[in-house]
């Protein structure tokens, strides 16, 4: 393989929309963190970028769900994500921001020189414009009904009901999510990034030069160059955003994924005045960590950014994971059902480790994977605490007992140089699987280093020995010092937190990767200190608590799971509506009809006859004398040959069920609501 001078690392820049969750964290910045960590102790010249994604439509969707600013809502998740990154042990050289000036000025400035070139197509097209809130809208903020399945709060790119793909077009009574507003077509210019253009390089670039790239990341690739690459719009008509930078483009940005992966580059320029030689040296490995769903930004239409511009290097790999379900379900954000960052390092403090074990031993690196927390607890319990821990306790016991933590000297016997043999191989085979992207083999690796330290004192037996045997028990504590000083470099990218502790135990100084496999990293003579805690038992307790939080989120969904919000009305418009309690007196079915009673009811001002949609639910002998909700003040109307004075109102689940809305105090008939 090509050695590189230095590497430069990105992970994907998380909308600054939310917290994040497991799942990105084993799909993207845990691989990352653990490559970064390891080429740093390796010696190597690495950057390892990353900050948070700003503009685009995720963040004024969310700014107004939350009814705040786009800037309040990403000054508020990028102080959550930043700290819960930092809190979590993902240790990147910066995490920038995509609202900053310097940000801002990178992107325009690679837009204008794509520009320049007469890189981009400009296309003029008719889209759907507000003329209330003076805008246009993006897809996602308009609604209507879907041809498909008739729900009638569809979205212009999709219909959440039916799951149909639609374009803004495709909607019956399209509305406006601005003012409610019918939306009219008014034409509108984009710069278009001609990406049927850049498809033989791609080709090259991909199918050609990196046939190396994950099954997954390579196919996903070959299938969109199979279909042939399509122009792509890399404006919008958005009022949150990178201006863009030309004359006549007022009221336009950069479109989300043109200037998102630009990020990492502002980001280098933030971290060092020599950021070119990580982004323009063709010795610089510039890989990109990310989720799959992410593949052709950053294998696709990101290099054909760079390819336009010129100057820049591309990526020699593209890590991409798969995604990680919960408890057998999609993770989604907006069902609230995740493990989310900073609730999990709030409900296990000085946990780190656990979660960066688990998550790495469970990551989705060539398939889906499933996160559950008997999972977590097994593995924490039956792994990292029955193994790691277990194997580091017994040495320190063993060697707080026999020699006060001090190291005693070694005779290697056989058994000792049959294990300093297996203990070298250990680096080598970590770092090949490390350097593959295999991290799940990598970890496993290190936890078989710990089972052979196991092994090797269940063989030895050092509590055995007798008096006359001190040399004998001091070599095999020496030897397992030696082990446990490995384990401490080799669990470093990680399990950075248990590095650090078992430094801390055995007095060691920062080791590189190389001094690894060697086992005379300890001076006899030294003195350890006694070690803290490394791992603790997770009760059944704890993962019910969290079991039970994602259950409520379920619940929430299912109340949540009602229909959208109907336009706005005045208080004006709904003062004018008479609601009464009432009482049914007599209530028999409509001829030939299946769904319609009629009813006789007394309102309290009168006694009133009224046609009611409820016969499949009601039998109308069981309903006399039930007190009901009616809208006394609706204009008569003719059912089926009858009118009807009124409309009795009914409470409908998600399911369909039907059943009255009645006062619980007791209130008289004729009794007004408001
Ligand atoms: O999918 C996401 O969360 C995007 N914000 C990732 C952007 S990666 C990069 F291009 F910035
Ligand atoms: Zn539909």
């Amino acid at each position: 393989m090509k050695e590189f001078k230095r590497y430069t690392v990105t992970a994907a820049l998380p909308y600054t929309n939310g917290p994040v969750h497991i799942g990105h964290i084993a799909g993207v910045y845990l691989p990352a963190d653990i490559y970064c960590r390891y080429l740093r102790m390796q010696e190597r010249d690495v950057i390892f970028v990353c900050g948070s994604d700003e503009n685009g439509i995720p963040i004024t969707l969310k700014a107004k769900k939350e009814g705040i600013t786009p800037q309040q809502l990403v000054d508020k998740y990028h102080k959550i994500i930043s700290e819960s990154f930092a809190e979590f042990g993902i240790s990147f050289d910066i995490y920038h921001r995509t609202s900053s000036p310097l940000h801002y000025e990178t992107a325009s400035e690679i837009f204008k020189t794509l520009y320049d070139k007469g890189i981009f197509e400009e296309q003029t097209s008719m889209q759907y414009y507000d003329e209330e809130a003076g805008q246009f809208l993006a897809d996602r903020y308009i609604n209507g009904t879907c041809p498909n399945c008739g729900f009638d709060k569809a979205y212009g790119d999709q219909c959440e009901n039916c799951g149909t793909s639609l374009s803004p077009t495709d909607l019956i009574n399209p509305r406006s999510m601005l003012s409610g507003q019918k939306p009219v077509r008014k034409e509108t210019t984009h710069w278009y990034l001609p990406l049927d253009k850049f498809q033989p390089a791609l080709e090259k670039y991909i199918l050609e030069d990196h046939t190396e790239w994950k099954p997954n990341v390579y196919g996903q690739c070959k299938s969109w160059l199979d279909q042939g690459l399509q122009p792509r719009a890399v404006t919008r008509d958005l009022d949150w955003g990178v201006p863009v930078p030309i004359e006549g483009a007022q009221g336009k940005v950069l479109y989300v994924w043109f200037d998102a992966p630009i990020g990492y580059i502002s980001a280098t320029k933030a971290l060092t005045p020599e950021w070119e030689k990580y982004w323009k040296d063709p010795e610089t490995r510039l890989l990109h960590f990310i989720g799959k769903d992410n593949i052709v930004f950053h294998c696709i239409v990101f290099p054909a950014i760079l390819m336009a511009e010129g100057s820049y290097i591309l990526a020699d790999n593209v890590p991409a994971n798969e995604f990680l379900n919960l408890e057998g379900e999609k993770i989604s954000t907006s069902r609230n059902w995740a493990v989310w960052l900073n609730e999990y390092l709030i409900d296990f403090p000085n946990m780190q480790d656990v979660l960066r074990y688990v998550l790495c031993s469970t990551a989705p690196e060539t398939k889906d994977n499933d996160f559950t927390w008997k999972d977590f607890q097994a593995r924490n319990n039956n792994e990292l605490l029955a193994i790691l821990g277990n194997f580091i306790n017994r040495v320190a016991v063993l060697t707080f007992k026999y020699t006060g933590g001090i190291v005693p000297q070694s005779k290697p016997g056989p058994a000792e140089i049959a294990l300093g043999l297996e203990i070298a191989a250990f680096p080598l085979k970590i770092s090949a699987a490390v350097e593959e992207f295999h991290f799940r083999d990598a970890l496993s690796e290190v936890m078989n280093l710990a089972r052979l330290g196991n092994r090797y004192l269940a063989e030895t037996e050092p509590w055995k020995l007798k008096e006359g045997q001190e040399e004998r028990l001091h070599t095999i504590l020496n030897t397992v010092l030696q082990l446990s000083a490995n384990l401490s470099i080799l669990c470093e990218p990680f399990l950075p937190y248990t590095a650090n502790k078992l430094r801390e135990f055995l007095n060691l100084g920062k080791l590189n990767w190389n001094d690894a496999g060697r086992i005379d990293l300890l001076e006899p003579g030294k003195q350890l200190k006694q070690p803290g805690l490394l791992f603790r038992k997770v009760e059944d307790e704890e993962v019910e608590i969290q079991i039970e939080k994602l259950q409520a989120s379920k619940r929430q969904n299912q109340v949540l799971n009602v229909r959208p919000l109907k336009e706005e009305v005045s208080f004006e418009s709904f003062s004018a509506m008479d609601i009464r309690i009432g009482i049914i007196l007599e209530a028999e079915k409509v001829p030939k009809t299946k769904k319609l009673l009629k009813l006789l009811i007394d309102t309290g001002i009168d006694k009133r006859s009224v046609v009611s949609g409820i016969a499949e639910y009601f039998d109308p002998r069981k309903i006399i004398g039930q007190q009901v909700s009616i809208l006394v003040n609706l204009a008569p109307r003719m059912i089926k040959g009858i009118e009807s004075h009124g409309m009795i109102l009914m409470a409908e689940n998600s399911a369909g069920e039907l059943s009255f809305i009645q006062s619980t105090g007791l209130q008289e008939t004729g009794s007004e609501i408001r």
